[in-house]
């Protein structure tokens, strides 16, 4: 997969690049991402990428034609399938964003600054809006790496334990087990002792239903979607009858 990211502050992206699993991918040859400095696109002495806004008001926004030619030159390159415009007002990003961008050959996301992005660019360049959630940030550098990050590790042989990556909270639209490791007791505090039992079937039971009453308790709003097998339904039966019992007694 590749993946271009257009910004004015490459240098931002130097540390989620350059380390961890995403710099293993990039050097394993899994996934290319290639960091562009809008101002390279600029035909002018000072290299402007910014104007006032018509109509007034505070702030700078983005001029489309260096973002206009910046794409136009990565799709000189090759086929690009998506243009992505990072923004607080876009589609929100989720796991399931991931997936599907994850599938796809190549990617350019374009990360804003000051006011925002000139409005033809959403309506004429790119081919989605993204948001990373409701908050303002001061640029799209920070988002368009969330999500550098978040499908990278989808990727086949990104993530060395392939495993993981399928019990990870909202794969399956469900929260992820709680994790525990060595010592099985620090400062009074007992690793559950289904863990250190070694039965196998009796521990995925055990995780099954901590995902299930974890992800009742943080995030109901995810079990209605959530891909679940007949076991699972019935332990989610079993957990909403536990609580209905307790806040009966309240
Ligand atoms: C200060 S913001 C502009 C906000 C814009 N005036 C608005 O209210 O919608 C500057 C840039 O940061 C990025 N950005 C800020 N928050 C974001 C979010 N939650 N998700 C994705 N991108 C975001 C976008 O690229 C945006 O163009």
């Amino acid at each position: 997969m590749r993946i271009d990211l257009v910004t004015i502050f490459p240098r931002l992206c130097d540390g989620p690049l350059g380390e961890g699993i995403v710099r293993r991918a990039i050097d394993r040859g899994i996934v290319d991402v290639r960091v562009h400095d809008l101002r390279d696109y600029t035909t002018d002495r000072h290299r402007s990428v910014d104007d006032v806004s018509y109509g007034g008001g505070p702030g700078m926004v983005f001029k489309p034609e260096p973002l206009f030619r910046a794409v136009d030159a990565i799709r000189g390159e090759g086929e690009v399938d998506a243009v992505i415009l990072t923004s607080p007002q876009g589609r929100p990003f989720t796991q399931r964003e991931a997936e599907r961008l994850a599938a796809l050959r190549h990617v350019v996301v374009l990360c804003g600054r000051y006011e925002g992005i000139d409005d033809r660019v959403r309506s004429a360049l790119a081919t989605e809006e993204v948001s990373i959630g409701d908050y303002v940030l001061s640029g799209g550098e920070l988002p368009a790496l969330v999500m550098v990050d978040a499908v990278v590790r989808l990727l086949p042989g990104a993530v060395g334990d392939e495993e993981s990556v399928d019990v990870d909270s909202f794969s399956r639209g469900l929260l992820d087990f709680p994790h525990f490791t060595r010592p099985a007791e620090y400062r009074g505090w007992r690793v559950p002792d289904v863990l250190l039992s070694g039965n196998h079937a009796e521990i995925r039971r055990w995780r099954m239903r901590e995902a299930l009453s974890r992800t009742l308790a943080l995030r109901p709003d995810l079990l209605p979607t959530a891909d679940l097998d007949s076991e699972e339904r019935e332990i989610l039966r079993v957990l909403m009858e536990e609580r209905g019992a307790e806040h009966g007694r309240d």
